[in-house]
């Protein structure tokens, strides 16, 4: 079966490395703004009775969720067999609990929403919490590849003696697998939010050793209030200056510069969302959890 990937917003050069892996055709999109700001949109490669791959993160996901369905319905009316989506960055997972009356589940909704237009769909390191699975959400097949291995070879290979830090709990679940894959020592933090940039880090469960690196691990960084605030705890606790790895880089504002500022000894990232920290490629993985995908399309 013909398989085309076509790149979506695709800022990380994910489609090229699909089609690569995969042995599948890179396929041509074009994509633009009307003068009005709706969306104009052409798939330029031919996909009757192909398998389609939209290949992209959802990183700002709300001026790009109207496309990505304009996009799956257009290839579907040009003849595609199955519609699926590669994207790293699955958008508002973390709004998974209404702590107020009225509040949007908006995890539930959007995990609906794609599931109403694609056959299936591969994300990277998914923010899971109060949801569990992907699987509780999504009525498609949802795999979720992880960045763990990459993390811990950056870790091997840049930082000397290093000790994996969560910020919260958690974070514990990545953060005790990356350690053991980079065998070194882990210890999570204490992390209290009481708004959108007023969080709390408070150092409970174990000591840090100050003779090893902390190399922090978060799956997203958005404001940066917990990784600036987790590296205020550590030096405050006499640690050596922190390495900050994210997974997802959202940085709103000047988050990154605030981070840089804080005091972190540098900011690494995966190519999960394009970004200038990015420094851990985490594409190999995409690559293989889609392989995966549709090969249980295929049996
Ligand atoms: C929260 O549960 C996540 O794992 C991250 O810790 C959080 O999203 C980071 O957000 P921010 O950078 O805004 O503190």
């Amino acid at each position: 079966m013909a398989v085309v990937i076509l790149p979506f917003h695709d800022e990380t050069g994910l489609a090229d490395v699909l089609a690569s892996a995969l042995g599948a055709a890179r396929g041509e999109l074009e994509l633009r703004s009307f003068p009005d700001g709706e969306s104009y949109l052409r798939i330029a490669t031919e996909v009757r009775a192909a398998d389609v791959v939209i290949a992209g993160s959802l990183d700002r996901p709300d001026s790009k969720m109207l496309a990505l369905y304009l996009v799956a319905s257009t290839a579907r009316d040009l003849g595609a067999r199955r519609v699926f989506l590669a994207t790293p960055y699955l958008p508002y997972m973390r709004q998974d609990a209404r702590f107020r009356h009225g509040e949007s589940l908006s995890a539930v909704h959007v995990a609906r929403l794609l599931s109403t237009f694609l056959d299936g769909l591969v994300t990277l390191d998914p923010h899971l919490h109060r949801i569990a699975r992907l699987d509780d959400v999504f009525s498609i097949p949802a795999l979720a590849a992880s960045a763990g291995e990459a993390i811990a070879a950056w870790i091997r290979q840049n930082v000397p003696d290093p000790v994996v830090i969560g910020p919260d709990v958690e974070s514990e679940q990545w953060v005790s697998r990356i350690a053991s894959i980079a065998a070194c020592p882990f210890a999570v933090l204490s992390k209290t939010r009481r708004g959108d940039r007023e969080v709390e880090i408070r150092i409970e469960r174990q000591d840090v050793d100050p003779a090893r690196t902390p190399v922090l691990v978060d799956d997203i960084i958005s404001t940066a209030r917990t990784m600036v605030m987790a590296v205020g705890a550590l030096r405050a606790s006499g640690t050596k200056a922190p390495f900050c790895v994210g997974v997802h880089a959202l940085f709103g504002g000047d988050a990154h510069g605030d981070l840089l500022r804080a005091g972190a000894a540098a900011v690494v990232t995966c190519n999960a969302v394009a970004h200038i920290s990015n420094g851990i490629d985490i594409r190999p993985e995409m690559a293989i959890a889609v392989a995966r995908l549709l090969a249980g399309f295929q049996s």
